[in-house]
């Protein structure tokens, strides 16, 4: 029986447990510029007992970008900034990924380029959504713009260069973010993709985009340093598909043929992707549904306590688990499973925005 202490290999990389940390947005990016910084190298290392980081959520271009403060990997003084940033996790003895984010719809004016409009696969708003604008005022989901089929090899191409500067950053791998309804989510699912050209219409046309994007980056880093999130059933951002079964078969067996390094899917319950204490007990086990699809490492994650994370991977439906919010408040998850220590809560008050507090103070064991 597999337990959450044994080593776990990816390629020629090898995990030191399979509890992973997973990526969470926390919007403490040195502005402008959205550069990652010192106070961020810090709260990352103190993780890095973890079998795997996987970083927040990182735009790969301006564009990409749907909320104040996050950082990206598009700019020399981001790359710069990460690398102080993967240099005190590897001093730690971790290993970290990089999440490669486009929000798609999910922005708002103030946060992109010349105030444009956000860029979708279609002209279809999220709704009962939000973000935030330039200056942290909440705002709902405008209608976004239509990306026209022109405007995809630029975007494959951000993708690609971002890949390249996570290797230059000194990261361990990236994980392409497909979840969560972000913008590969949106070209993903039917309910934000009406297209009728060959981005849509079509269950592999649909996920057309993430393929063309995922051959890119695995010419840049080789297919076992690169990891898939995807969230089937999943309904933040205003997501839905007509039929996940079908859908998510097709990329999971595409992704098996990629033989990639791990695919790591967010299990439904956790339904507004850790926006809230709810667990929807009548949600379908993702990591059950779709195990068959892939035979490579599965991590999943949503909504796990120490308790179901060893029960799901010894029973095999898992290879690894990946925590959130329990790793947002205690930077030494993993002695705390081991010992059956108590967890210390987290405050959503001090999630996204600030300074250390509530981000680098969370205490260790003595
Ligand atoms: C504060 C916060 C930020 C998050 N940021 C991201 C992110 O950047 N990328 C992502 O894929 N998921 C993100 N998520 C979702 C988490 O990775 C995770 O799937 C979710 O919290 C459920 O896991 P948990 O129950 O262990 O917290 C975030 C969740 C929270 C609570």
């Amino acid at each position: 029986m597999t337990d959450l202490f044994s080593p776990l290999t990816i390629g020629d990389l090898t995990l030191n447990n399979r509890i992973i940390m997973a990526p969470l947005t926390r919007m403490r990016s040195t502005q402008p510029g959205d550069i990652p910084n010192e106070l961020n190298a810090q709260y990352y290392a103190q993780r890095a007992t973890a079998g795997l980081i996987i970083s927040e959520a990182t735009q790969i271009s301006p564009q990409g970008k749907g909320y104040p403060a996050t950082p990206g990997i598009h700019s020399k003084e981001q790359i710069a900034g990460w690398k102080l940033v993967t240099d005190q996790v590897h001093k730690e003895n971790g290993k970290i990924f990089l999440q490669l984010w486009h929000v798609g719809r999910i922005s708002h004016p103030s946060l992109q380029p010349n105030e444009a409009l956000p860029v979708a696969p279609s002209a279809i708003p999220a709704k009962n959504s939000g973000t935030y604008t330039a200056t942290w005022k909440p705002t709902p989901i405008l209608t976004p713009r239509a990306l026209e089929e022109s405007e995809i090899p630029a975007l494959i191409n951000d993708y690609k260069q971002s890949a390249i500067n996570a290797k230059e950053a000194g990261f361990d791998g990236v994980e392409l973010h497909s979840a969560n309804g972000y913008l590969l989510d949106q070209f993903l699912q039917d309910g934000s993709n009406h297209r009728t050209d060959n981005y849509g219409g079509s269950i592999a046309n649909q996920a057309r985009l993430l393929f063309e994007i995922l051959e890119q980056i695995i010419a840049v880093w080789g297919n076992k340093r690169v990891g898939v999130r995807l969230s089937p059933y999943g309904t933040f951002n205003d997501m839905s598909d007509s039929d996940p079964i079908a859908l998510f078969s097709h990329v999971l067996e595409n992704l098996e043929q990629k033989q990639i390094g791990y695919v790591h899917l967010i299990e439904p319950r956790a339904s507004t992707a850790g926006g809230s204490d709810k667990i929807a007990q009548d949600a379908p086990n993702t990591a059950q549904l779709f195990r068959k699809k892939f035979s490579g490492v599965l991590i999943s994650a949503g909504g796990y306590n120490p308790q179901n994370a060893k029960e799901v991977v010894a029973n095999g439906n898992a290879d690894a688990i990946a925590f959130g919010r329990y790793f947002i408040s205690n930077p030494d998850l993993v002695r705390r499973i081991k010992e059956n220590s108590e967890l210390t809560k987290y405050d959503r008050a001090t999630f996204y925005g600030g300074n250390h507090k509530g981000y680098t103070d969370y205490p260790f064991l003595s």
